[in-house]
């Protein structure tokens, strides 16, 4: 699905997204992905420097990822496999083998550029940035989380999602779902349901389940013993980092939602932790846990993408709904921020108390 102007689309900018996990291209690598509707070539020089540019050839649209990256005159270059056209990590073109060598002086083919992408590695991730204004810098740093910037990643999973980003966003937010679709009897079914509370603060573009002791009829938690709080918050576009810290040990789970195209939407599941009893644990149990849920999750949007597409009205009610009618408004009001230029509003003025059973 082409879409290079960023005008009418259904996509929120001028905010960094998930691109990939580092460790996904090794230096003199590359890898396609499609992010926000455009199919994206993610790189890596020989030198370890990451990059991303389109990944259809200017010349006659061929997909660059079916190429190689060689080192030619100018360092690392992505070569088209289709009439061997070499790309910068800048884009600009370096080498067209079929001009003479009068020709290539007479055409300057510096002029030939491929588009590229502002990217940033941090956390072991590679973030994309998207703008309203393609040329533009950014109007923001790269996202931040609250644990060191070169943590590596201990385990990544993805799930595909059948929805479009604020289904998926509003899954992971909603606390009511879980008896019903999480209902594995090793961790809650509708009879363990209790009444809960919950205490919101606002964060930059987002809010946060402020720091609290987890439920104790989630028995994965007291593995941490009793001194572990956690924390989740929810950040534009679709970061959501769950903090567990228990003393200076800590196990952080970054969900990111990142949009594919309008239909589908992908869920990262980036785990970091330097609890040493989370390293007994055998990480094909941990993976197995999480396909589970991913599973249950998408299920459930995929199927509510079918309801949706009708274009019924849907209702949110106090206050289990509550979070999701905050991350609408947080989109809504950062659109108008970037688009119209007003001031960006977060609809969680102060901290709020929010009560429901789960
Ligand atoms: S299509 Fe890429 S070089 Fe011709
Ligand atoms: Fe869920």
């Amino acid at each position: 699905m082409a879409n290079d102007t960023a005008q009418n689309d259904v996509f929120l900018r001028d905010l960094w997204y998930f691109g990939i996990v580092g460790d996904e291209v090794k230096p003199g690598q590359m890898v396609q992905k499609e992010r926000l509707g455009e199919l994206i070539l993610f790189g890596r020089t020989h030198e370890g420097e990451a990059f991303a540019m389109t990944d259809i050839c200017p010349h006659r649209a061929i997909l660059l990822s079916g190429g190689e990256m060689v080192k030619g005159e100018t360092g690392t270059e992505v070569q088209c496999p289709y009439h061997g056209w070499r790309f910068r990590p800048d884009g600009q073109c370096a080498f067209i083998p079929s001009l003479t060598a009068d020709q290539t002086e007479a055409m300057d083919i510096s002029k030939i550029k491929a588009k590229t992408y502002r990217v940033h590695e941090s956390y072991g991730i590679v973030w994309i940035w998207f703008g309203y204004d393609h040329d533009a810098e950014p109007c923001l740093p790269p996202p931040t989380l609250d644990i060191p910037r070169d943590s590596k990643v201990r385990m990544y999973e993805e799930c595909d999602f059948h929805c479009d980003m604020d289904a998926a966003v509003i899954s992971l937010m909603d606390p009511a779902h879980i008896p019903y679709i999480h209902n594995q009897s090793w961790w809650r079914t509708p009879k363990t349901m209790h009444e809960k509370q919950k205490t919101f603060g606002p964060i930059d573009r987002g809010f946060s389940m402020l720091p609290h002791k987890p439920s104790s009829n989630s028995f994965i938690y007291k593995l941490f013993g009793k001194d572990i709080t956690t924390e989740i918050q929810l950040e534009l576009p679709g970061l959501r980092p769950e903090y567990m810290k228990a003393g200076d040990k800590h196990v952080t789970t970054v969900t990111i939602v990142t949009p594919v195209s309008a239909n589908k939407t992908i869920i990262s599941i980036i785990l970091y932790w330097n609890h040493a009893a989370v390293s007994l644990v055998p990480k094909w149990l941990i993976r197995r846990a999480i396909h589970v849920f991913m599973k249950q999750d998408s299920t459930a949007v995929d199927s509510q993408a079918i309801g949706l597409s009708y274009d019924p009205p849907q209702m949110f009610i106090h206050d289990s709904d509550i979070p999701a009618k905050w991350y609408l408004a947080l989109r809504r009001n950062w659109e108008k921020h970037r688009k119209e230029g007003a001031d960006f509003v977060n609809p969680l003025k102060e901290n709020k108390t929010l009560r429901w059973r789960s």
